[in-house]
């Protein structure tokens, strides 16, 4: 048996702001149980919700040097669906009404603190890994104290790690002199080719000098970060890492994301019966958001944070042109101000034909996937992208850019070979972005025997994990030794 640890700052159904989050409450339930011991450590943040807090069930605590106090670090735990989580709690760290706070240097505290601590806790969990495997920036400095201080000792010597990047945007950066005070590193550690980027201590960076492998979350970003576009400043490193890089495609839980026996859903549908009964959600959800009811109009669906990286700038300046159009746009999201009201604008200026939907819904979120036509996703950059997988799964045909996971997972339809199970345009430009939308309408409206089979080609594909699971496992072997 192979002991795995994931370590991150969210996961489903405990705290989710992303897709971070579907991940690590998915990926871990899909690693074969007879060969692998997985377990994953989230922090327990003081906004978690209630029912999920009541879950959890205190095991010990103790106090860990940490700057220049000791700090309290408890321990609690939980089971889900056979995986066991651990809980680390702390009420400085962990408080707040989200996840991640404003104040950046706090930010970086609370991440040291975080990661210090899950390494400490290990002896005390007696639960010994064979390999770490690191989430994003948050998770950073677990490989570099996994090859430094924790090192020492018997127990850490043979811990493999691995760092996945999510999203490399997210890196965690402060002056060198304050971040070195916060994890009490020597200057050694301090040097371009380790925590140093252009001047900064970078904990995303230190993951990435010292962990075993990197992975990212698909094949076309694997690729795309080695390039200075995409690379953040970091495509140098990656360069000289490419042998420990693979890009390993997310996939989605296919039992909480089933049409068939979703709970949030008026009229449960499969491959078979979609025709029909989409066009009942989609009534349900038009009379829900006050929008014009009629199952006629091409409705497409937007579910996604509100930040540059989804390429709302293309939408913003087309959205005028589009309303022009026999079309109603439900979007569901949380972000930026200027996003969020930019969309609060055209609900404003095209009530009948645009529904802004400024919040965090679950049950919403599926409604959308469940009823709309298709699914609007322009990203500027996309490391892997899990709404539009949900929407194949829904029978909603993705519209995306060509970037990242969407090259992947979404196939451009192709009307001579038919073939396809989305839209695509390539270059960041909102006329292309324009043009692939009114080539789906297009199809919508006047090729319908068309558009079904797109759906059906979606909703075949498979984007669970099983295939993505086995290719983790394969790197853990490779890594640990059979
Ligand atoms: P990212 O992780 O970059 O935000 P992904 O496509 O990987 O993008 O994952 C986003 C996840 O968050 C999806 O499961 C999506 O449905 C969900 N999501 C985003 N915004 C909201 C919202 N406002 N309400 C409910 N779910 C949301
Ligand atoms: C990040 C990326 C997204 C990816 C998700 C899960 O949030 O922005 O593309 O799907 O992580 O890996």
């Amino acid at each position: 048996m192979k002991n795995i640890l994931f370590v991150a700052s969210e996961g489903v159904p405990f705290i989710k702001t992303g897709g971070l989050a579907d991940v690590v409450g998915s990926l871990p339930k899909s690693i074969a149980k007879e060969y692998y011991d997985v377990r994953v450590v989230l922090p327990r943040y003081l906004c978690m919700k209630q029912e999920v807090k009541e879950q959890m069930e205190y095991i010990t605590h103790f106090f860990m040097d940490f700057e220049d106090k000791q700090h309290y670090v408890g321990l609690l735990q939980a089971n889900y669906c056979g995986v066991q989580y651990y809980f680390i709690d702390n009420e400085e760290f962990f408080q707040g009404n989200k996840p991640y706070g404003q104040d950046e240097l706090q930010e970086i505290r609370k991440w040291v603190y975080f990661s210090k601590a899950v390494l400490s806790a290990l002896p005390v969990l007696k639960f010994k890994p064979d390999l770490i495997h690191c989430h994003d920036w948050q998770t950073g400095m677990l490989p570099v104290y996994l090859k430094e201080r924790f090192r020492a000792g018997e127990f850490y010597e043979k811990i493999k790690s691995v760092m996945t990047i999510h999203n490399l945007k997210f890196q965690g950066k402060w002056d060198v002199k304050t971040v070195q005070k916060i994890t009490g590193l020597a200057d050694f550690y301090f040097t371009p080719d380790k925590l140093e980027a252009y001047k900064d201590a970078n904990l995303l960076k230190g993951g990435l000098v010292f962990a075993d492998a990197i992975t990212t979350v698909s094949k076309a970003y694997a690729q795309e970060i080695k390039t200075t576009f995409f690379g953040e400043g970091l495509e140098g490193l990656l360069q000289a890492r490419s042998n420990d890089l693979r890009g390993i495609v997310n996939g989605i839980d296919y039992e909480e994301f089933n049409p068939e026996k979703d709970p949030a859903i008026e009229y449960p549908y499969n491959q078979i019966t979609y025709r029909k009964e989409k066009l009942k959600n989609k009534k349900a959800l038009q009379q829900e958001l006050g929008l014009e009811v009629n199952d006629k109009r091409f409705m497409v669906g937007i579910v996604s944070r509100l930040t540059e990286q989804k390429g709302l700038d293309l939408i913003a300046y087309m959205m005028d042109e589009i309303c022009q159009d026999d079309i109603q746009i439900v979007v569901l999201g949380t972000g930026e101000t200027k996003y969020e009201n930019m969309f609060r604008h055209f609900e404003w200026k095209y009530p009948e034909k645009v529904s802004a939907n400024i919040y965090y819904s679950e049950a919403l979120s599926h409604k959308v996937y469940a009823a709309c036509d298709a699914f609007l996703m322009p990203s500027l950059f996309e490391p892997c992208g899990l709404s539009q997988l949900i929407s194949l799964r829904y029978g909603t045909v993705p519209i995306v850019r060509e970037t990242g996971g969407l090259i992947d997972t979404v196939d451009p339809y192709n009307q001579y070979e038919n073939s396809g199970t989305g839209f695509s345009f390539k270059n960041y430009n909102a006329h292309e972005m324009l043009a692939a939308l009114r080539y789906a309408e297009e199809i919508y409206y006047y090729k319908r025997r068309e558009w079904n089979k797109i759906v059906d080609r979606g909703m075949l594909a498979d984007y669970s994990w099983e295939v993505s699971a086995k290719k983790y496992q394969e790197m853990y072997d490779w890594l640990i030794g059979y």
